[in-house]
């Protein structure tokens, strides 16, 4: 079999677009944009390259776009100020608080002082509840409501079917386990601990991968058939490896040796492809569908607290 590809970046470009005459709309029907407000502490290259993304794509879909950069050495007052600044603002429909914030914050008293009617992320620990409790009007994390997207896209009913998730993050491998087992899927959360990995993972009719190590998840995790989300981005400088892994690939390869690096995902994506039935590339996956699923969030706040839908 060869599998399908699941091209994110085609997707959100069309769930961009309709946001953007969304947001027209609201401008000329109701007289606002929905404002989203991004806040990082310090300066971790990786989150300011997210944060700039997030900004950018905010700012074209015709929102308004702020982002807060706190300095390195800001105190966890200093950061709840801001955020309570934001909970008061009246223009500010979305806040996120890019992660990780600085080891010494406590992550859990940061992230409940985002208000629920603003908490875009979905990681307000009341939030984190209403998903679990299937409650209808929660709002899931970015990544795994760009993720069901995806596995929507492939036209599968997900109602019975086995989902296995590869990794316990709170961002991505718990909010995707709840979200499957809300479409009715047999899910199995499974990890580093877990025995023998690759026996579990091969049952799943519907794998999704997010444990950020390369290459991990091989042929034989593998069910034939199935649907492999690889939601791992694991950057690369080893041109030798990334020759080997790619050699059928001459488009990767010619691009890793423009820029001097490369990315894995968590999936050897050669393998997968002659075994899945459909695949997220890497990049390209499901990195431009959580851009895609912020931006829907926002629009999703924004309506409720302006119009009380
Ligand atoms: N850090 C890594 N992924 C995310 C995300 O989806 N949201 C936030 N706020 N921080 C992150």
């Amino acid at each position: 079999m060869t599998a399908q590809i699941l091209d994110g970046t085609r997707i959100s470009g069309e769930i961009r677009e309709k946001i953007g005459e969304e947001v027209a709309a609201l401008k000329a029907e109701h007289g606002f944009v929905p404002g989203l407000t991004v806040i990082q502490v310090g300066e971790v290259p990786e989150s300011s390259a997210y944060v700039k993304m997030k900004e950018k794509a905010a700012n074209k879909a015709g929102f308004l776009s702020r982002k807060i950069n706190l300095p390195v050495d800001a105190s966890e007052a200093e950061l709840l100020d801001e955020i309570h600044r934001q909970n008061e603002h009246p223009d500010i429909d979305g806040i996120l608080v890019q992660l990780p914030v600085p080891d010494e914050f406590d992550e859990n008293k940061i992230l409940s002082a985002v208000a629920i009617e603003k908490d875009v992320d979905g990681f307000n620990p009341y939030s984190v509840g209403m998903l679990s409790a299937s409650k209808d009007r929660f709002i899931a994390p970015a990544t795994p409501v760009g993720i069901m997207e995806l596995i929507r896209r492939t036209g599968i009913d997900m109602k019975g079917k086995e989902a296995v998730v590869l990794g316990r993050s709170n961002i991505v491998g718990k909010p995707t386990a709840a979200l499957l087992l809300k479409e009715h899927a047999t899910v199995t959360i499974c990890h580093s601990r877990t025995k023998d990995l690759p026996s579990v993972t091969s049952r799943a009719d519907i794998l999704v991968v997010a444990v950020g190590r390369e290459l991990m998840v091989t042929s034989e995790y593998i069910k034939e058939g199935a649907v492999v989300i690889d939601v791992g981005v694991n950057y690369t400088e080893d041109e030798k490896k990334f020759k080997e892994v790619y050699l059928d690939f001459p488009d990767f390869i010619e691009k890793l040796e423009k820029k001097g690096y490369g990315y894995f995902g968590d999936v050897h994506y050669p393998q997968a492809l002659k075994k899945a039935s459909w695949i997220t590339p890497v990049p390209g996956g499901v990195g431009p569908m959580t851009i895609a699923s912020l931006l829907m969030n926002t629009v999703t706040l924004a309506r409720r607290r302006r119009l009380g839908e």
